[in-house]
């Protein structure tokens, strides 16, 4: 609606999780460099985990366009309430498996068959299963019963499991203690630091033509931090809201009174805030923590 009135070749604030947008916080490098190590070293196991919004789906995305580059053989399963057969069968989708997907015989007897077949060119397998804190118990020890086929030069599947922070929970229980020792690599994502926020909304508006953007000015960016709690989702909302009023408005720049209307439009909620307003539509701020211990980043 305002990409013309801004200049911008593509809307900046997106919610879906685009690769071309990345913002490469040392972090979510981090992110991904163990994901591109994880795989590539055959290590077997690797967990992603991050609250909501963090940017999960967006590394694993990233991924996926490593994995394409590589050639490398790959199925992503984004849906994870699914019964042990409903998996097999998203499975045997994604892998193109040539099977009776109904039968679960079948399906490992023709995974099987692939995963040698690349190894047998230098090559491995992946298995990226997205929200995985709701997969159920059964469908997670199939999972890990998947993490056990392998040759003298490693596993011949590496397994993703990205999620939110239950996804660790879950991994304590008892129950679960077998999946959990073969998990070699675990990373998480934690929200932005304050200079990382800006460097973040600069990135998106520079990736949609605004080079050295002039739209938010220092107090609003400050305060678009804390009230997003540098979550990349609530800043994608909160920016683009600013901008659509920006464009209303006919003015050029954003401004703390249009932050205010927002927040309340989209009833933020934010340390310091939580008296003014009842629940939030986009996450309850943590009731449990004093306010300094919110995971504000490392700033
Ligand atoms: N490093 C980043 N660079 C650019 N955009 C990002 C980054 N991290 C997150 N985002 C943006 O934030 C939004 C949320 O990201 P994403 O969907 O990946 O989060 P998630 O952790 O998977 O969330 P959920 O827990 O709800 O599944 C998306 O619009 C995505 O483009
Ligand atoms: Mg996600």
């Amino acid at each position: 609606m305002y990409k013309a009135y801004f200049g911008l070749s593509q809307n900046p604030f997106n919610l879906s999780p685009d690769p071309e947008f990345l913002y490469r916080s040392p972090q979510h490098e981090e992110a991904l460099a163990n994901l591109i190590y994880g795989v590539r070293s055959r290590k077997g196991f690797i967990a992603l985990s991050g609250e909501v919004g963090t940017g999960k789906t967006t590394m694993l995305e990233c991924l996926r366009d490593y994995l394409d580059t590589q050639r490398v053989e790959f199925a992503f399963i984004f849906n994870s309430r699914l019964t042990p057969d409903q998996f097999f069968e998203m499975m045997a989708y994604d892998f193109d498996l040539q099977c009776d997907r109904k039968s679960k015989t079948s399906i490992l007897f023709a995974l099987n068959a692939l995963l040698v077949q690349q190894a047998e060119r230098g090559r491995t397998s992946v298995l990226i299963v997205d929200e995985a804190h709701n997969l159920e118990w059964d469908v997670l020890e199939e999972i890990r019963l998947l993490g056990n086929l392998e040759n003298r030069g490693g596993k011949l599947l590496q397994i993703i499991l990205a999620g939110q922070p239950e996804l660790d929970r879950k991994l304590d229980a008892p129950n679960l203690r077998q999946l959990k020792q073969r998990i070699v690599l675990r990373c998480s994502l934690n929200p932005l630091t304050p200079s990382e926020t800006v460097g973040y909304i600069e990135t998106r508006l520079a990736r949609s033509g605004m080079v050295n953007q002039r739209v938010f000015p220092p107090e609003v960016l400050e305060e678009i931090h804390k009230r997003s709690r540098g979550i990349p989702r609530l800043i994608n909302l909160i920016c683009d809201n600013l901008l659509v009023t920006c464009f209303a408005m006919e003015l050029r720049g954003a401004s703390l009174e249009m932050l205010e209307e927002v927040s309340q439009d989209l009833r933020l909620e934010w340390p310091g805030n939580r008296d003014r307003r009842g629940r939030s539509r986009y996450g309850p701020v943590d009731e449990q923590l004093p306010e300094e211990s919110l995971p504000l980043g490392r700033d």
